[in-house]
């Protein structure tokens, strides 16, 4: 029996002026994977996870969620239906407390009271250890601390897929492990997760399948050794300086 896949890209373009940042990509991703998504800079991974989240309009192709067209939808749509997405600038409302940025989307979701959000929110902030933190400005949190209040607000929203764009930029190595945790807990609910990384000791670490991408195109896409020694990807990250 073969499964229908859960979110199905197909003939994904996107161009911003001159510049083609996708050129017709197509893929498909299974409920339940874990796939990460490497290319050198500039090849497109930040505009396809913008293009999946609605943050960006595709300039043509077209993007399946459990078979249903989903583009043209917006942010908010897409995460009611269960596309959670985490940005490489780490986006936290300052003046805010840890607890009222963890409400701000989920109260935005359909049948939820603010008291059941509340308790959701800090039974998820204590998986995060941010409990002690709930009642404190956002702003005095640590850049590690700020990217664990990032998950937890997009674990508030109960989503299907999450879409990971460079978490570990800057992370120290401790807190990395303890989102590597939070990142299995999550895929072994069933959680389907794009990861994006330059970090390939967390790529190499955690997925099971790996895309790359350069140009705009997909040049390799399978298991992690594979797509490791590929030709096309070695020669793409020639030249590359943050791919050390
Ligand atoms: N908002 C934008 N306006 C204009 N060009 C953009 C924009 N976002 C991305 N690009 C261009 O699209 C290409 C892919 O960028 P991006 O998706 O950010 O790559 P990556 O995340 O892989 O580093 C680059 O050439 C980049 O300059
Ligand atoms: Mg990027």
């Amino acid at each position: 029996m073969t499964t229908a896949p859960q979110l199905e890209i197909r003939d994904l373009v996107k161009t911003f002026g001159g510049v083609q940042a996708l050129r017709g990509i197509n893929l498909q991703f299974a409920q339940g994977e874990l796939v990460g998504l490497i290319g050198p800079n500039g090849s497109g991974k930040t505009t396809l996870l913008n293009i999946i989240g609605g943050y960006y309009a595709a300039t043509g192709g077209e993007i399946l969620l459990d078979g249903m067209r989903c583009n043209g939808r917006s942010p908010v749509e897409l995460a009611r239906i269960g596309i959670g997405r985490s940005f490489q600038v780490t986006k936290v409302f300052k003046r805010l407390s840890v607890l009222e940025n963890m409400l701000v989307g989920a109260l935005a979701l359909p049948g939820s009271s603010r008291r059941e959000a509340e308790e959701r929110a800090m039974a998820v902030l204590g998986s995060l250890q941010l409990m002690r933190l709930a009642h404190q400005p956002a702003s005095g949190l640590s850049g590690g601390q700020a990217k664990l209040l990032e998950f937890g607000r997009i674990m508030m929203l109960h989503p299907k897929i999450v879409l990971l764009d460079e978490p570990f930029g800057g992370v120290h190595p401790d807190l990395k492990r303890f989102m590597y945790d939070r990142i299995r807990e999550w895929n072994a609910g069933g959680v389907t997760i794009i990861l994006v990384s330059h970090d390939m000791g967390s790529i190499f670490g955690l997925c099971q399948r790996v895309v790359a991408l350069s140009y705009g195109d997909v040049i390799a896409d399978g298991l992690p050794e594979a797509v490791k020694a590929d030709p096309a990807v070695l020669e793409a990250y020639l030249g590359d300086h943050h791919a050390a």
